[in-house]
């Protein structure tokens, strides 16, 4: 068949662009199909017998990726993407025919493949909820569902990259992309971020795991020095990748903005020669966050591609880097192997999750996918306060008066390059701005349906009325005059701001506390990427921290709301009462303008959040682990075996009259006369009421260790280790121990 471009058009905006992206591939998979043993042949092998094949040319092109357009911050469409190419997001690196290899083509997508306005064919892909909330399920089964989805829907659009697998840890209560990350333990953001790469992956789909490393505050970002001990970098950030990569063996690394201990990660020789490629033998490529690459030294320092090449021009000034990189190889600077090495690690990761091996794209159940955000946010959502407040009365006539939050719009999302268009757009756009190079991006954005509208669903015996909270007396007005009070406390947090302080915005705080005292039958419902004060939280009965829930959010706050689902959620971030108590009461550089160096200190080194309120002897306002359920649990029967590493088994038992789902943990208190407070594992068990079952963990054996950077091992102490059975970091239920034999060991 020939179709000419005017034909190919008539086909329809959509069919178009998946034939285009189909022919494209097929025409790859041809080239491919040439040589017969690739099948045989390892990633490995494979990369190298094509890296052999290429022409320096085609070595060079690989080793950028060119950003889409984007008219808000002044980049057009680059030249150098095919004009048949219209599925353009963050990422494109022009393929290779003759060699078989398909265009690489990326796009955001921690929360769903994102669209951030320039896709206008593109009606929008699953909004899941916000990866803290995804953290908050502790539940690694249902972040892979999600993984394999955003895969699905990546590959309809052509995208064969996701920039998802945010895994930082949340060291700071105050930084703007919290919401992004999936907790402040290294396990369970290793745990986490494996599950949706292995999700993503699974569909032949390259996923990243970033922002290498220690990318913990936005406050001037690309110029911030994040300073650490190097063995307790070892013990916890690095750790979470460390683990994250041998359990999904991601296609690539996304070096962060940030610098540590004085280099920037992206040119970090230490970070990414000696210890992700070197100490751990990570195989695949490492790509630049989007503006990181100021020289093109980086490339001998272990950064092998750098991402939207126009956003380093824009930001550092400075020439393309494939041009440098060209003239450093022909004066000798950039050794030939080290230019096959960048190639064949990018290679090797086409080869090994599959992007040159599509099979024909199926179509992609939208249904389904909504009801995995939903789950999702059903499982996430933590409720940590209830005074007999919930599940509402359903089955009586009540008034309830539904306040703020734009609750009867939708619910809210982060901002940033995370923030997913939905299927059929926002319910409301409203625009905050800001300084710097966000500022433009920096946007309220809602999600249908509105809580309101799913709880008239289901109390349909209630009367609903809805106050948006414009001023507090309006506001106190319907609470007086109301049975119930469900007050939304809501916060726009996103990429480019950290957060001043824990309070909320636009008077909410002062709005909240005047609703509660109006009627004391208050409960609050939190849309937040982060913990916030609540100096109102002694007059309220009730707190749901809902956080960015995503498409199907409205829905799932009314279910708890209303009983239909049991809350399940626990804190995957530890909830200070003051910033006083936290390593950083004070935030050095917040609010300086764009451009200035900022020093940021985490002294705290291993002991990252719950660690450090432990440490310290700090109360915090709601502890790590934390969340309320309308049913019970018991623990019961502890065994704990030692040696190499710790094994502990226990029964957790529904003890109330409720379905539901407990997430036991498994806490290391004393190592061999050490307090030190580690999470060790988890599992999320739902239960029947009276039923019971009977739960392992066995402690990776590092989460027991401490880094001894002069050896380059982990350091087990011989003797007796304490552990716990708790619901939280501060509330065991079961204590026990076990000898350890002490040892070193190596990686
Ligand atoms: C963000 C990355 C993102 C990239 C591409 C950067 O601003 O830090 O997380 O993947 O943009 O959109």
């Amino acid at each position: 068949m020939n179709f000419t471009r005017r034909d190919f058009w008539k086909l329809g905006t959509s069919t178009a662009i998946l034939i285009s992206a189909l022919g494209r591939q097929a025409a790859a998979q041809t080239a491919a199909g040439k040589d017969k043993t690739a099948a045989a042949q390892s990633p490995d092998e494979r990369a190298r017998i094509t890296e052999q094949k290429m022409t320096d040319d085609e070595r060079f092109s690989l080793l950028i990726s060119i950003f889409g357009s984007v008219p808000s911050i002044g980049i057009p469409r680059d030249k150098r993407i095919p004009a048949d190419v219209k599925n353009l997001s963050a990422g494109y690196t022009p393929g290779i025919r003759r060699l078989g290899i398909p265009a690489l083509q990326s796009s955001d997508a921690s929360m769903g493949v994102t669209n951030p306005g320039y896709r206008p064919y593109d009606k929008g892909a699953t909004a899941f909820p916000a990866s803290i909330l995804v953290g908050a399920s502790f539940n690694p089964q249902l972040v892979r569902e999600g993984g394999g989805a955003i895969g699905r829907e990546a590959r309809t659009r052509g995208f064969n990259i996701m920039l998802a697998g945010g895994i930082n840890l949340m060291r700071d209560v105050r930084n703007g992309r919290n919401y992004e990350y999936y907790s402040e333990d290294p396990w369970v953001s290793a745990v986490l971020g494996a599950a949706a790469v292995n999700g993503i992956q699974g569909e032949g789909v390259i996923s990243t795991l970033k922002h290498f490393t220690l990318n913990c505050n936005e406050t001037n970002r690309h110029w911030l020095d994040a300073i650490i001990d190097p063995d307790a970098h070892r013990e916890t950030d690095l750790l979470a990748f460390q683990i994250a990569i041998e359990h999904s063996q991601p296609g690539s690394i996304m070096s962060g903005y940030n610098k540590v201990n004085g280099e920037y990660v992206s040119g970090n020789h230490h970070l990414l020669n000696e210890v992700l490629k070197g100490a751990w033998g990570y195989k695949g490529y490492v790509m630049s966050d989007w503006g990181a690459v100021p020289e093109w030294q980086y490339a001998l320092k272990g950064l092998d591609q750098e991402s939207g090449i126009q956003m380093d021009v824009k930001q550092w000034g400075a020439e393309a880097f494939t041009d440098r990189l060209r003239a450093a190889y022909k004066e000798g600077k950039l050794p030939k192997e080290r230019l096959s090495d960048m190639v064949r690690r990018i290679l090797r990761s086409v080869y090994a999750v599959g992007v040159d091996n599509w099979g024909p794209t199926s179509k992609v159940d939208m249904a389904k996918h909504n009801e995995i955000a939903l789950e999702a946010a059903r499982q996430g959502m933590v409720l940590l306060k209830n005074d007999g407040a919930l599940p509402l009365v359903t089955d009586k006539p009540l008034k309830i008066a539904v306040i703020g939050g734009h609750a009867q719009e939708g619910v809210i999302s982060g901002t940033g390059s995370g923030a997913v268009l939905p299927v059929g757009g926002f319910a409301g756009v409203v625009k905050i701005g800001g300084p710097g190079i966000m500022g433009a991006g920096r946007n309220l954005f809602l999600y249908p349906p509105s809580p309101l509208a799913e709880l008239k669903k289901l109390l349909p015996k209630a009367e609903l009325d809805f106050d948006p909270g414009y001023t507090p007396t309006e506001a106190a007005l319907m609470a007086k005059r109301s049975d119930v009070v469900i007050a939304f406390g809501i916060r726009v947090e996103g990429e480019g701001f950290d957060n001043a302080d824990l309070s909320l915005p636009w008077g909410q705080d002062a709005l909240i506390d005047a609703v509660a005292s109006a009627n004391p039958n208050t409960i609050v419902v939190l849309e937040t990427g982060n913990p916030v004060s609540m100096p109102w939280r002694d007059k309220v009965k009730a707190i749901i921290q809902a956080w960015y829930p995503g498409q199907a959010g409205g829905q799932a706050i009314a279910e708890i709301l209303a009983g239909r689902v049991n809350p399940s959620g626990r804190l995957p971030i530890t909830f200070p009462a003051d910033l006083k108590q936290t390593p950083r009461p004070e935030l050095a550089g917040l609010g300086t303008p764009w451009g200035t160096p900022v020093t940021i200190r985490y002294d705290e080194g291993a002991e990252v959040g719950y660690r450090w309120f432990a440490q310290k002897g700090e109360k915090p306002l709601y502890a790590f682990g934390h969340g309320l359920s309308y049913t019970s649990f018991a623990y019961a029967d502890l065994s704990v075996g030692g040696g190499e590493t710790i094994t502990a088994s226990f029964t957790v038992t529904n003890t109330g009259k409720r379905d539901g789902a407990d997430v036991p943990q498994l806490y290391l208190t004393d190592a061999a006369g050490e307090r030190r407070l580690r999470l060790l594992g988890f599992e999320r068990v739902p239960l029947k009421p009276g039923e019971s079952k009977r739960v392992t963990v066995t402690a990776d054996p590092r989460l027991l260790a401490r880094f001894d950077g002069k050896a380059g091992r982990w350091r087990i102490a011989e003797g007796t280790h304490r552990i716990a059975v708790g619901r939280s970091a501060e509330d065991s239920v079961l204590t026990g121990e076990a000898n350890l034999t002490g040892r070193m060991f190596g990686v």
